[in-house]
């Protein structure tokens, strides 16, 4: 087992619908479940950003499953390096989407409120990550008060 963490962006395509995340997430569930693999998909504007976290192997054969699917394509690799303990390890796949809290954090790392993932330098994404860890809790309240 070599524990890696795996980072990267991609853009939706025109086969992309809201209604898709769920899907992305049911299957994203099982399958991550079934492999030990943990993580977070921040999706904003038009863009996905996901961090994967699990055995090496098994992290590149479910990223070769990821870039297959046809609603994102661009697919970018911030990272792929070996790691010491997990962030996610309570959540088969912890999901953020866009929010108003989220604004400040976006114009930190890219100087404009609106999310770019394509902007932020790459030494910076895995901190950008860890943020979002941060926020997880705050946006799941703000889900439950809408
Ligand atoms: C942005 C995005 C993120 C995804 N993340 C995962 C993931 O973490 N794990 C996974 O198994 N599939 C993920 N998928 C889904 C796969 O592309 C694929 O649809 C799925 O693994 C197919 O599984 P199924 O045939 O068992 O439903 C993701 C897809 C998209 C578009």
């Amino acid at each position: 087992m070599s524990l890696t963490r795996l980072i990267y962006v991609s853009t939706i395509t025109s086969e992309f619908s809201l209604g898709d995340i769920d899907k992305i997430l049911e299957s994203s569930y099982r399958r991550n479940s079934a492999n030990n693999i943990s993580g977070v998909l921040y999706f904003s504007t038009r863009y996905f950003m996901q961090y994967l976290e699990g055995d090496r192997a098994d992290l590149e054969e479910t990223y070769a499953r990821i870039i297959q699917d046809r609603r994102h394509a661009n697919c970018i690799v911030y990272e792929l390096e070996p790691i010491e303990k997990r962030e996610f390890e309570d959540w088969s796949l912890a999901y953020i989407p866009q929010s108003e809290s989220l604004r400040s954090l976006n114009s930190r790392f890219m100087q404009s409120a609106q999310f770019n993932p394509y902007d932020i330098p790459q030494q910076n994404v895995f901190a950008f990550i860890l943020e979002l860890k941060a926020y997880l809790p705050r946006v799941y309240l703000e889900g439950l008060t809408c």
